[in-house]
């Protein structure tokens, strides 16, 4: 079979099963499988896949149509420039979480700072602040250690290493030690309701659960680390969270005696909350 059949052949297979965007994943998949740039996939439509490429690509296709994300079977997501690698022991990072951390980025370019990644996943946040302000040094901390495992590697694999420190554990509970170190937390923690669970497409609900659901109406992990940034002292912490949640947690954060600022993301949606003091 020559490129341009096996990705015709793919697509359709692809959107038999109506997987969102049938020709990006296709090329994609081919792209990976025959360890070439999508460009070249695309100036060779007439190169044969031999026995063997064909073999992994439809592998690579049947997975994709029984619901495994994209990124788990490519293995890797990029963020903010840099390729991160991921299993299903991760979130796969949002492009929305870009947004956070591009004004971070710019905010806290002036001098060193040390920042708090709380639910650090496969360590996007935590690592692409590391790599791109290079005087700051960063505190990663997960519940789950599989997730921490990939979290090191792509630390290492980025060359920041020596800048990131990963603790297992409950949200700023690992942390009490340093404790006064800490100029900024950031949280990209779990805030699917249990309701809204079963709705999420079937790719989404390959993610790990505790990466995504959380109690109280989705706010509940949330409000217990508010109560750890108060208990400790926090005085600068970003979340991300959904639109919708906004109100219900803006009440808690009040009850706290926190004050904070709602941030749009590039498409409108108040998605970020800066809870206390900016610095
Ligand atoms: C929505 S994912 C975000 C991952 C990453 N920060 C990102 O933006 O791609 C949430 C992460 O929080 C972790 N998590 C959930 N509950 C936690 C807790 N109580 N303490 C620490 N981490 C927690 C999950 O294991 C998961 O890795």
């Amino acid at each position: 079979m020559k490129v341009k059949e096996a990705l015709t052949w793919a697509i359709r297979q692809l959107d038999l099963d109506f997987i969102a965007k049938p020709k990006i994943d296709a090329l994609l998949l081919l792209s990976h499988t025959l360890g070439k740039k999508k460009e070249w996939i695309s100036a060779h439509p007439g190169e044969s896949l031999s026995q063997e490429a064909l073999k992994s690509f439809k592998d690579a296709v049947e997975k994709r149509r029984n619901g495994k994300p994209l990124h788990y079977i490519l293995g890797c997501k990029e963020f903010m420039g840099l390729k991160f690698e991921v299993n299903e022991s991760v979130l796969i990072p949002r492009f929305e979480t870009e947004d956070l951390v591009g004004y971070l980025i710019e905010r806290y370019a002036r001098r060193a700072y040390t920042f708090a990644d709380i639910g650090t996943g496969s360590g996007a946040i935590g690592v692409s602040l590391a790599y791109h302000l290079p005087l700051s040094h960063i505190y990663a901390t997960d519940i789950s250690e599989e997730a921490l495992v990939v979290a090191r590697k792509n630390a290492k694999n980025i060359g920041v290493d020596e800048r990131i420190k990963f603790l297992k554990g409950d949200l700023l509970e690992p942390l009490k030690d340093v404790i006064d170190r800490i100029d900024v937390v950031i949280a990209n923690l779990p805030y699917v309701k249990v309701e809204d669970y079963e709705e999420l497409p079937l790719d989404v609900r390959r993610e790990p659960e505790q990466a995504l659901l959380s109690s109280e109406r989705g706010i509940g992990v949330y409000k217990t680390l508010l109560l750890q940034m108060k208990t400790y002292g926090i005085s600068t912490a970003y979340i991300e969270c959904t639109p919708a949640e906004i109100g219900e947690l803006t009440a808690f954060i009040f009850s706290l005696g926190f004050g904070h600022r709602v941030i749009k993301d590039s498409g409108g949606a108040e998605r970020f909350m800066v809870i206390g003091v900016e610095i």
